[in-house]
C-alpha cells in the first residue's frame, strides 16, 4: 500500500474515477436534504400540536398581570408545595394519619394537587427541575397559557372576547368544578364532613380581584 492508501487508484480509468465519487456525493447530498426537510416538517408540526396546551408558568402571567400575581403569591395555595416537606404542618399530618417526619415532596400521590400541570407538557416535573410550577399557580385555575397567553390574549388586542380565548384554552371564569379537581376526598385532609362554599373560598383563597379595563363578554 502506498502512503495514503488511495494513490494506486489514480491509475484507473480517469473518467470512471471522477464520475463515481461525484455522483455519490450528489445522491448523498440529496438524501440529506430530503431527510432534513422531512424531520423539520414533522417536528415542526408535532411541536405546534403539543404547544397548544403547554404550561408556561406564573412568571409569564406576571408580565401582564402584576397585581393579580402579587396578591396570589401570598395565598396558601401559591405556597402549597411547601407543606409536603418533612416537619411542616406536623400536627395536621398526624391527625390525617400521615407521618409528619416523612418527605412527601417526591410522592406521586400528593404532587398532582400540590403543584401545577404535573405530568403534562410544560407542567411540574420535580421541585429541582421545575420549581416555578410548584404549588397551585395561575394555570391550575385558568388553564395552560401556551395556547392563549400572548396570542389571543395580548397587549395589542386587549379587547379580545372571552369565548374566543376560551376556545384556545383559557378557563374563565373558573367554576366550582375547577376547584373540585383538587378539593375532593382524594385528599387525606378532606373528610366526609367537608364543606366547600365556592363564593366564600374564591374570596379567601384565589387572589384579589380587579376591575378589568375592557368588556370581554362571558
Ligand atoms: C402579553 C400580555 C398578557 C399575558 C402574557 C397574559 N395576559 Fe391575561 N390578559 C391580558 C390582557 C390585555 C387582558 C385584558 C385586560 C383588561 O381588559 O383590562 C387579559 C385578561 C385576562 C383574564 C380575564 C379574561 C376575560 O375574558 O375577562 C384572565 C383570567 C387572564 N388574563 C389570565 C391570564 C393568565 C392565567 C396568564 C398566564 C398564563 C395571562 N393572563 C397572561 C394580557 C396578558
Ligand atoms: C386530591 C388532591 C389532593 C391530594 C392527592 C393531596 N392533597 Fe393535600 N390538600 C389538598 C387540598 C384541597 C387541601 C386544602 C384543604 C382545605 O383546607 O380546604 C390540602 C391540604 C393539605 C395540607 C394542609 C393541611 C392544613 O390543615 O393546613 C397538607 C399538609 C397536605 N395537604 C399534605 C398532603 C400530602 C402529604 C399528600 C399526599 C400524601 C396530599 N396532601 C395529597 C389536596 C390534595
Ligand atoms: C391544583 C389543585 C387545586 C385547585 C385546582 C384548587 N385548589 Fe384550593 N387548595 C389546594 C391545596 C393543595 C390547598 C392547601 C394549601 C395549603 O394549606 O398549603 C388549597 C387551599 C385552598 C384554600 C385555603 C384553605 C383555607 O381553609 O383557608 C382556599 C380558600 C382554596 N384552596 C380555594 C380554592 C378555590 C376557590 C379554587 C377554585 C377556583 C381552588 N381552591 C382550586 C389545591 C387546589
Ligand atoms: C385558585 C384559583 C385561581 C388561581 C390560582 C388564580 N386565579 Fe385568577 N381568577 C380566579 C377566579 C375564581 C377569578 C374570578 C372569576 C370571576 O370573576 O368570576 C379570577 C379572575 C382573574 C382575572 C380577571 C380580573 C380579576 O382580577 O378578577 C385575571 C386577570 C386573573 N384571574 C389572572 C390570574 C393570574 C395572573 C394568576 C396567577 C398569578 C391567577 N389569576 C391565579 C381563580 C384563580
Amino acid at each position: 500500500m502506498s502512503k495514503d492508501g488511495i494513490k494506486p487508484q489514480k491509475d484507473l480509468e480517469p473518467g470512471l474515477y471522477e464520475q463515481i465519487p461525484h455522483f455519490g456525493w450528489m445522491v448523498a447530498g440529496f438524501v440529506v436534504v430530503v431527510l432534513a426537510a422531512l424531520t423539520f416538517y414533522l417536528t415542526r408540526h408535532s411541536y405546534e400540536h403539543v404547544a397548544q396546551n403547554k404550561y408556561v408558568g406564573p412568571g409569564q402571567c406576571k408580565k401582564c398581570h402584576p397585581k393579580q400575581y402579587e396578591s396570589w403569591e401570598k395565598t396558601r395555595m401559591a405556597n402549597s408545595f411547601s407543606v409536603l416537606r418533612p416537619g411542616e404542618k406536623a400536627q395536621e399530618k398526624r391527625l390525617a394519619g400521615l407521618d409528619p417526619s416523612a418527605d412527601y415532596t417526591h410522592n406521586e400521590s400528593c404532587i398532582p394537587c400540590h403543584s401545577t400541570g404535573y405530568g403534562l407538557v410544560g407542567g411540574f416535573v420535580s421541585i429541582e427541575t421545575t420549581p416555578n410550577m410548584a404549588g397551585v399557580t395561575c394555570e391550575s385555575c385558568h388553564g395552560p397559557g401556551g395556547s392563549y397567553a400572548g396570542t389571543v390574549m395580548a397587549l395589542d388586542k386587549p379587547e379580545f372576547k372571552t369565548p374566543e380565548a376560551r376556545k384556545s384554552g383559557l378557563v374563565y371564569p373558573p367554576t366550582e368544578e375547577v376547584c373540585r379537581i383538587c378539593h375532593n376526598s382524594k385528599s387525606p385532609f378532606i373528610g366526609a364532613d367537608y364543606k366547600f362554599d365556592f363564593v366564600e373560598r374564591v374570596k379567601l383563597g384565589t387572589h384579589e380581584h380587579f376591575q378589568l379595563k375592557y368588556e370581554h363578554g362571558r
